[in-house]
């Protein structure tokens, strides 16, 4: 029987107990920042790596049906051709000095794209004071991966505040940490029994296309706190190559079907053959339902659970789940902060 380590480190756990919490600060937040709302855009452009780049993803994702113009998530230090005047550019670093999103930043203002900053400082915020960009500033001190609830919140109001969110998103970001406070004890449990069953395996995430990002999120806090291998697949585009491939299954795999209520049904069809044929090749399957009344409800709902299930993977194996020394060796080695 597995058991779950004293936490050797109970800073990430507080972290993640107060993601709800974190939620309701950041609205405060932004409610308290001042922006100017004359924007008229052609495209939007989210730029941000790992952690501080997830929110785009997600919110790109919860905007793609009601948004009135594209929006394009960058991860890298180069920008589409598309990016000129009529751009809106969301640079999201919690350091402040992620090099790829400064490039990209630098690179949008000289194109003469409207820019804004989601950051807790560094050159970033430097950037946004000297250029008067728009800016939310967040809380510092803390992984950027711990800090979502923030960076989502600022990116939803922003993009609520440019006219680009027209359902209001960002106003039903308290009724979502609301969930998870009713949701508490429940969702603890589920996460615990999930880190169970991934322990010591290969877990391999799918979710349905809109709800990728969550399935990035859920595969980087177990690669980021869990110091596991995984990774992620959506359906259907993966009933196109990837399932051909579990013909070459190892055996480790451990299958988690992250599961939404509003899955458009032709993919819960799919779903389910998927699983009659991975069934051939292993026995661990998991369906993970969402809870929720509306999309971001059920996108947080996951995000919440995966959070909690990469520190119990953390506790199960008895790795720190703070340290994320290969990420800084690497931004040392490229002379960043
Ligand atoms: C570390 C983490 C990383 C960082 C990434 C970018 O907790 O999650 O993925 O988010 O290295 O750094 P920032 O967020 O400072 O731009």
């Amino acid at each position: 029987m597995l058991t779950f380590a004293p936490v050797k480190d109970d800073e990430m756990k507080q972290l993640i107990v107060e993601f709800s919490k974190h939620l309701r600060d950041a609205v405060q937040i932004c409610k308290a920042t001042s922006v100017r709302t004359n924007g008229n855009f052609k495209n939007v452009v989210i730029t941000g790596l790992g952690g501080s780049g997830i929110g785009g993803t997600i919110a790109a994702e919860l905007l793609r049906n009601s948004a009135p113009v594209p929006i394009f998530v960058n991860k890298d230090y180069h920008l589409p051709a598309f990016v000129d005047e009529h751009t809106l550019l969301i640079a999201s670093s919690y350091s402040g000095n992620t090099e790829e999103t400064l490039a990209a930043l630098e690179a949008a203002m000289a194109r003469g794209a409207t820019c804004a900053a989601i950051t807790s400082g560094g050159r970033l915020l430097e950037i946004a004071k000297e250029k008067s960009l728009d800016h939310v500033v967040l809380p510092g001190g803390n992984p950027p991966r711990s800090m979502l609830g923030f960076s989502l919140t600022a990116l939803l109001f922003l993009l609520g505040k440019y006219g680009i969110d027209q359902v209001g998103w960002f106003y039903k970001i308290e009724g979502a940490a609301d969930l998870l406070d009713e949701q508490k004890q429940s969702l603890r449990n589920e996460a615990k029994e999930l880190a169970r069953y991934l322990e010591g395996k290969m877990p391999v995430i799918y979710a349905v296309d809109g709800y990728e990002g969550v399935a990035v999120r859920f595969r980087q806090q177990i690669n980021e706190n869990g110091k596991m291998l995984c990774w992620h697949a959506v359906i259907p585009e993966m009933n196109h190559n990837e399932l051909v491939g579990w013909v070459g299954a190892l055996g480790k795999e451990a299958v988690v079907f992250l599961r939404n209520k509003d899955d458009y049904e032709r993919n819960q069809m799919r779903i389910q053959v998927n699983k009659d044929i991975i069934s051939r090749k292993t026995g661990q399957m998991k369906d993970v339902w969402s809870r929720g009344e509306n999309r971001l409800e059920r996108m947080l709902y996951h995000i919440h659970l995966g959070d909690w299930c990469s520190l119990y993977l953390s506790e199960l194996s008895g790795v720190d789940v703070m340290e994320v020394k290969v990420i800084d060796h690497l931004k040392s080695a490229l002379g960043n902060a």
